[in-house]
């Protein structure tokens, strides 16, 4: 199966174990409720009646509601981009690598997009925080920002510095995958908390929820208000929704840099648990990649439901 991944370019992205989730998940999905979709790369990579995406980050949730709509005419909303990179001088590799670039290159191997950046990024951010509802100048912050994420701080300021990244062809791409998939798709969003979601929807035969909360013993931006108290709730709506005969599957960490989730383990005990191989690597620490055990679990398991616990 090709996968294809979101243009949010997301922390935490599921895109390339999407080809082994996808073989676990039900055939034929009527709605797919991507609980925590971040951005968005179960739902794109899962073929479904409906998709309806949810996450507590109300900035993720503007920025699809944005793609979606501006891609319905990709190729003016392209044109529109160029001309804003074009506008703050930013460097724009899909078209051109000019020859500062490549100068910078030689001195820089891993940082030669960002030392260009720098100042044109900055002066991207503050009009951006002059000017909160422009969600262009938002989209341009992620590529052009550290390692893709979005933050803020607590004056609601975004203030990512510039990464060694810019507008490549994987960009336009993936921009043309999103518009393709938003054009055939049914697709609904909600800003809400995940039990706030679950229980306002009223599922029906064929339905399928599909979880990837932030991992208790992992790190990142999205991880600093979960806890034991959130993973316990997470748990207790999964084993309420398995005792109404819905299906879901779960994705997560068990293992991560000498850390163990047992709370977990000793959960998942009752469902069924598969081993996810994944090629998780962080710039940082490389090690992660050897330490981290990564699983789905699911009540479903291709033919019957699990009802009773
Ligand atoms: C592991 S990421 C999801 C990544 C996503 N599957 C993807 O492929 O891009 C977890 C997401 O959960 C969201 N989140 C954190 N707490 C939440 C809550 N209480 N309710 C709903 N979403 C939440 C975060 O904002 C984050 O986007």
């Amino acid at each position: 199966m090709k996968k294809i991944r979101s243009p949010l370019f997301y922390v935490g992205d599921k895109y390339k174990l999407m080809p082994q989730l996808s073989n676990l998940f039900p055939n034929n999905i009527n709605t797919f409720y991507d609980v925590f979709a971040g951005g968005g790369s179960a739902s794109i990579n899962t073929f479904a009646k409906k998709h309806e995406l949810n996450d507590l980050d109300q900035k993720i949730i503007e920025l699809h509601l944005f793609l979606q709509k501006e891609t319905q005419n990709l190729n003016v909303f392209l044109d529109k981009m160029y001309e804003i990179i074009k506008f703050y001088g930013l460097s724009h590799s899909e078209i051109k690598i000019n020859s500062k670039i490549n100068e910078l290159k030689k001195e820089f191997k891993k940082t030669y997009f960002s030392k260009y950046n720098k100042e044109f990024y900055i002066k991207l951010r503050e009009d951006y925080n002059e000017n909160k509802n422009r969600n262009d100048l938002l989209y341009l912050l992620l590529i052009y920002g550290f390692n893709h994420m979005i933050r803020f701080n607590s004056q609601d300021k975004f203030n990512l510095p510039v990464g060694n990244v810019d507008w490549n062809k994987n960009v336009t791409s993936s921009l043309k995958n999103y518009s393709r998939w938003v054009n055939k798709s049914n697709i609904s969003m909600f800003n809400l908390d995940f039990e706030s979601f679950v229980n306002t929807r009223n599922p029906v035969k064929n339905d399928f929820f599909y979880f990837d909360p932030p991992y208790l013993i992992s790190f990142s931006d999205y991880n600093k208000l979960w806890n034991e108290k959130e993973e316990f709730r997470l748990y207790s709506l999964l084993d309420d929704l398995n005792e109404r005969g819905i299906k879901w599957g779960l994705s997560n960490m068990v293992q991560h840099k000498g850390q163990q989730n047992n709370i977990l383990l000793e959960w998942a005990k009752k469902y069924n648990e598969y081993s996810i191989k994944s090629n998780y690597i962080s710039r940082f620490d490389n090690s992660i990649k050897k330490n981290s055990i990564e699983v789905y679990i699911t009540n479903f398991n291709g033919e019957k439901l699990i009802k009773e616990n």
